[in-house]
């Protein structure tokens, strides 16, 4: 598998002005996509993953903006391995409605959300709905494009294609629909696809077929995928690549292998353990055991807390240090970057005039 790196994303920060204050829903991310692998994206509900796809997709909510930062996407990497920095876009200075940005999420980037009912308009047919996507960005006649529509269907495993396409999508049970919506982003052959929790709403055998599918067809379109969700199960099953969020920023970063086997920072730790294991809830006497939490909460969206966003809820904190010094990026093995105090040659001690910085 190629390792060009297909997109990157470099000290983003999108920001919402809001009455209430200013929300740091994404708060300088690194993140690099490459071309044909997965990146999971995992983390508490609220912790900027969703923004920061948006902000890929220069599809960020108003009031939300891009206040900082680069997102560059090599387009035609796939058809030029020996060099990537031919065909570079600056995405974060597109204009979201211009041209060229309308054309890569055509053409380049198509994005699968949650909820498969909130994707697709429920008064057209399914069919009608794709042949629009096709016909939009590519220049074929209407027949082309249902017969491609159909086909696309018939890809991801739905039954009678040529009967579902023109269904409407309350006729289809829920995976039925998230196949259905994956076809549509397939539709255009995207080399970057990106996932927000796209099994979330579904039962987990459902979701056990989505997410086989999505592989399958990630090898054969060899496209990359970024995969957002808040479950280490199936970051587990998809990602070669993982990141960890929190309070907008990436924590940790490495290879899906060491998330699992050598998580630094505490926060990732913490989340290991909310894992569910039949040990963990039932003991062989058949007593129940309560699974182990986080403590603390996520902190409300407006607060910008001094030092390293965890340090409330850290177990392994250091007074005058976590609170007060901001963590920087630190590479514990090659690949394997962490924000923690923890892992710094020299421990920071907060100088009294530093009080308080950001
Ligand atoms: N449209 C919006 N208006 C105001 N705040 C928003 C909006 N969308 C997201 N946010 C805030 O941005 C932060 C990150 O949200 P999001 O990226 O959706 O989180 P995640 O996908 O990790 O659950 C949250 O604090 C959320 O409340
Ligand atoms: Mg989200």
């Amino acid at each position: 598998m190629s390792e060009n790196v297909l997109a990157e994303i470099k000290n983003l920060r999108t920001y919402f002005h809001l009455a209430e204050g200013v929300v740091r829903a994404v708060d300088g991310v690194d993140l690099v996509i490459k071309s044909g692998r997965t990146l999971g994206v995992v983390g508490e509900s609220g912790c900027g993953k969703s923004i920061t796809a948006l902000s890929l997709m220069q599809l960020v909510p108003p009031p939300g903006r891009i206040e900082e930062g680069e997102i560059t996407y090599y387009r035609n990497v796939r058809a030029t391995p020996s060099s990537n920095v031919a065909d570079a876009i600056n995405i974060s200075k597109l204009k979201p409605n211009s041209r060229q940005m309308r054309s890569i999420r055509g053409n380049q980037i198509s994005m699968v959300f949650q909820e498969p009912m909130a994707a697709m308009l429920p008064v057209r047919t399914v069919g009608s709905q794709i042949i629009e996507a096709i016909t939009l960005h590519q220049n074929v006649s209407q027949e082309e494009a249902r017969t491609r529509a159909i086909d696309m269907l018939a890809r991801v495993r739905l039954p009678n294609p040529d009967r579902i396409i023109d269904n409407y999508p309350f006729q289809l049970s829920g995976g039925m629909r998230q196949r259905a919506v994956i076809a549509m982003a397939l539709s255009c052959n995207p080399n970057l696809l990106i996932a927000d929790e796209p099994t979330t709403a579904l039962d987990v055998t459902t979701e056990a077929r989505i997410l086989d599918l999505m592989r399958d067809l990630q090898q054969e379109y060899d496209m990359a995928i970024m995969f957002i969700t808040h479950n280490l199960g199936v970051i587990a099953e998809m990602a070669d690549e993982v990141a960890v969020m929190y309070m907008g920023k990436v924590v940790e970063q490495t290879d899906v292998q060491s998330i699992f086997f050598d998580a630094k920072h505490p926060y990732t730790q913490a989340l290991l353990k909310s894992i569910p294991q039949l040990d963990d809830v039932m003991s062989r006497t058949g007593e129940r055991k309560r699974l182990q939490t986080i403590k603390g909460m996520v902190p409300d969206p407006y607060t910008v807390l001094p030092g390293c966003p965890f340090h409330p809820r850290c177990p392994e904190y250091i007074p005058d240090t976590c609170n007060r010094v901001v963590p920087e990026v630190i590479e514990v093995e090659p690949g394997h970057i962490v924000r923690c105090h923890l892992y710094a040659s020299d421990i920071p001690v907060a100088q009294a005039s530093e009080d308080m910085t950001l």
